[in-house]
């Protein structure tokens, strides 16, 4: 796939690195990307070159940025498939109120109203984004999508496997007020209870085989 990425920081090279050495055409985009570097291969320049790259764009940056980055740049998006890993925060990590009727997956969607948003890896930490822990036995890390086109959130599946992770399909992009609620009690534990930020959801069916 050719995937841009905006944002090149903790989620955003993360991700840049594990879909580059899947075989994806990456390009990040970010501020100043004067002489930002790595050791993947993707490609790394500003938001508008990595917008103008992706059949599928992921924003990988604070969700608090996302209406002044993306409102200028909303005509670039069309047609295009809209990956937000974002989640509704403070800068101290809690929880930024977004009401009940509401999700930063479903404003973002209202930004890009051309584009088919798919909410996607907000609920995995980004230490573990790497190939051993992504596929550590017994079972992968999930990831939980939502998003209202079908081929779109098809699209993101087929990505989710192939960088190891397990997709979980669940329904309409208002199901993003739930991921991101995931992603408020994942921090709850890591950060309020000592956790640590090497955990991960597991969607397990214990009825299988
Ligand atoms: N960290 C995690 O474990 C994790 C997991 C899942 C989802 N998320 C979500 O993923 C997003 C990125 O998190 P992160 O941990 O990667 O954050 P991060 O390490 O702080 O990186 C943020 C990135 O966003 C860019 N940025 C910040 N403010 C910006 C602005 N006003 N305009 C344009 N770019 C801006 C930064 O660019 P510069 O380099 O130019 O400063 C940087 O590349 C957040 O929405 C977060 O909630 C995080």
């Amino acid at each position: 796939m050719k995937i841009g990425i905006i944002g090149h920081g903790n989620v955003g090279k993360k991700l840049a690195a594990l879909f580059s050495n899947t075989g994806h055409d990456v390009f990040v985009g970010k501020r100043n990307p004067e002489g930002a570097q790595n050791a993947s291969g993707y490609r790394i320049g500003s938001i508008e070159q990595a917008t103008a790259h992706g059949d599928t764009v992921l924003l990988a940056i604070p969700f608090v940025a996302c209406e002044a980055v993306l409102s200028p740049l909303a005509s670039a998006f069309s047609g295009k498939i809209v990956i937000d890993a974002t989640n509704p925060l403070k800068e101290d990590w809690s929880p930024l109120s977004m009401g009940e009727q509401n999700s930063a997956g479903e404003s973002i969607a209202r930004l890009l109203p051309s584009a088919h948003v798919v909410k996607a890896f907000n609920s995995v930490f980004a230490d573990v984004m790497t190939g051993p822990l992504i596929g550590r036995a017994p079972t992968p890390i999930t990831a939980f999508l939502a998003g209202d086109d079908f081929t779109s959130v098809d699209r993101v599946t087929e990505l989710v496997r192939s960088i190891g992770m397990s997709p979980i399909k669940t329904g309409p992009l208002m199901n993003a007020r739930y991921l991101e609620g995931m992603a408020h009690l994942n921090i709850a534990i890591a950060v309020g209870q000592q956790g640590g930020t090497g955990v991960a959801f597991v969607y397990s069916d214990r009825t299988a085989a």
